[in-house]
């Protein structure tokens, strides 16, 4: 069940005749949106969930835990039910991923973001007219379906849409909107947490500008060139390709797209074919990278930066102010990233960031330690714009780094075959760990207390060694050239790379794996 994406560049690594024209421009829009959306997904539950009209309405034990001060500071926001509301829409993400595999290959990548579109809507009227505990679950369930739906086809859509040129480039975009869907999220939060008391559902409600305009772009838009040849709609592809492309002089990428879907076809289980020996390295890569990426602890901040804050003794205003900052200092690293990941690489950067959100992170515990404790929660303002500045410092190495990189990383590793079932489980795996950290967090604060930062930091360790001994550097490698050029000269990884198992196609320099499965 495989998502059936395959690139449009050419396996001799030439460009093809391609201007940027206004569809490519529209195709932009869209992936837009399919990120503010999946961004203002995250980040608006935190602010949500630290304001009293919202606690009062559907977790009145909270609020008085809250008000009481009774409670360890570190433990009033422990409650399964508020932490269901944030990661119930990762679970449905990640289950609705493997539907959305499916219908991205026999629907088209179009009909699949309508899909998506539909769900964030009927996902959004739940959410702004809840009366209830279960409405708003339902709510952000069917908002997870709209993100695991538009995660699988929207990069799919983008890749395949995009000219060579320019298709790394749209690849972090599209983080891009999402770290902007962040921080338009903790805007609208601590605009309407002055709003009483319905300013929750104007926050949540708001979804539905995002919403809105991914369904009416998937309306518009064609569907790519390689879906609708994948689906046996030759001439439409062939039309659609010339217009995308502004040019009558298609042949040649028309004659690749074909060919490739052949191959991609021949392949009957895409998800057993990526458990082969020789797909190990990507497979395990990919995976890897997603657990890692949850496991910087990026979410706790995303999440809950108005809770925490709150715990630590920032008053309600304070602590949304504070997310806004972090959100801003998100997006303008992520362009840092942009523009540095084909200059210095992938390795300098992950690594870079591994020593700053180590030294952060530890910074930040050492500072709660001593000053936070159950009862007291008086930082005092110097030692509170320490640790918003340290938060700073550990945002923005992670939106240059894994940010991106976690998802631009398994994106170019896989080969042609198992491109798209290796987006599959990288989008489930991402949801899944993306659901622990959600579910786990609050609870984990409670208990661990400011260890919890320790805990983060020493999983920074073990990511940073990894990438050290086990991460090739991909920078400025075709992706049709990664099997020769990576991982067949790579110290560990070539062990899995027999040597027999490739041919040529097209008399072309490119190796693709025979599916023999
Ligand atoms: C991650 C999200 C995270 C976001 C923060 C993304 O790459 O997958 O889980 O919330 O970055 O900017």
């Amino acid at each position: 069940m495989a998502g059936g994406g395959f690139s449009v560049s050419s396996s001799a690594g030439t460009e093809f005749e391609a201007k940027i024209t206004p569809i490519v421009i529209i195709s932009c829009i869209m992936a837009a949106t399919g990120g503010l959306m999946f961004g203002y997904d995250v980040g608006i539950s935190g602010g949500v969930t630290s304001m009293d009209d919202f606690l009062r309405e559907f977790f009145p034990a909270v609020l008085r835990r809250k008000q009481q001060d009774k409670e360890s500071n570190y433990c009033k926001y422990d409650d399964q039910g508020l932490q269901l509301f944030t990661s119930s829409l990762y679970l449905a993400g990640l289950t609705a991923t493997f539907f959305a595999s499916y219908t991205t290959r026999r629907l088209g990548r179009r009909l699949t973001m309508l899909i998506a579109g539909v769900f964030f809507i009927v996902g959004v009227i739940f959410n702004g007219a809840a009366q209830n505990l279960a409405m708003l679950i339902v709510g952000r369930i069917l908002l997870g379906c709209g993100v695991g739906f538009a995660n699988q086809a929207v990069p799919l859509f983008l890749s395949e849409i995009a000219p060579t040129r320019i298709r790394g480039g749209l690849n972090i975009l599209f983080q891009l909107n999402v770290t902007i869907g962040i921080l338009f999220a903790n805007l609208v939060n601590s605009g309407t947490s002055k709003i009483h008391p319905w300013g929750w559902r104007l926050s949540l409600s708001l979804a539905g500008i995002p919403a809105g305009m991914l369904t009416l772009g998937a309306l518009f838009v064609t569907d790519t060139p390689n879906s609708l040849i994948e689906r046996g709609r030759l001439d439409e592809g062939k039309a659609v390709l010339k217009r995308i492309r502004g040019t009558d002089n298609v042949e040649p990428e028309f004659n690749e797209i074909v060919e490739a879907s052949r191959i991609a076809q021949e392949v009957k289980h895409p998800f057993r074919n990526l458990l082969q020996r020789r797909n190990r390295p990507q497979l395990v890569i990919a995976v890897l990278l997603q657990i890692f990426q949850q496991f910087t602890g990026i979410n706790a901040i995303m999440f809950y930066a108005p809770v925490l804050f709150n715990t630590l003794g920032f008053k309600s205003d304070a602590s949304l102010y504070s997310a806004v900052i972090t959100g801003a200092v998100n997006v303008v690293s992520t362009l840092v990233s942009v523009y540095c990941v084909d200059r210095v690489g992938r390795r300098v950067l992950l690594l870079e960031a591994g020593v700053q959100m180590f030294l952060s992170q530890v910074v930040i515990a050492v500072v709660l330690g001593i000053k936070v404790t159950d009862r007291s929660d008086n930082l005092g303002h110097g030692w509170a714009v320490l640790v918003v500045v340290m938060v700073c410092t550990y945002v923005a190495s992670f939106a240059w780094s894994w940010g991106p990189l976690g998802w631009l990383i398994p994106s170019e590793t896989f080969p042609l075959e198992t491109r798209s079932a290796g987006q599959s489980v990288t989008v489930c795996v991402n949801l899944l760990f993306t659901f622990l950290i959600a579910q786990a967090f609050l609870s984990m604060l409670c208990h661990l207390k400011y260890a919890i930062f320790i805990f983060f930091s020493a999983w920074v360790l073990v990511m940073s060694v990894f990438v050290l001994f086990f991460l090739p550097e991909t920078k400025n490698v075709p992706i049709e050239e990664m099997t020769e050029k990576v991982w067949k000269q790579h110290w560990f990884w070539k062990r899995y790379m027999d040597h027999d198992n490739h041919h040529v196609v097209n008399g072309k320099n490119n190796t693709i794996n025979n599916a023999a499965v």
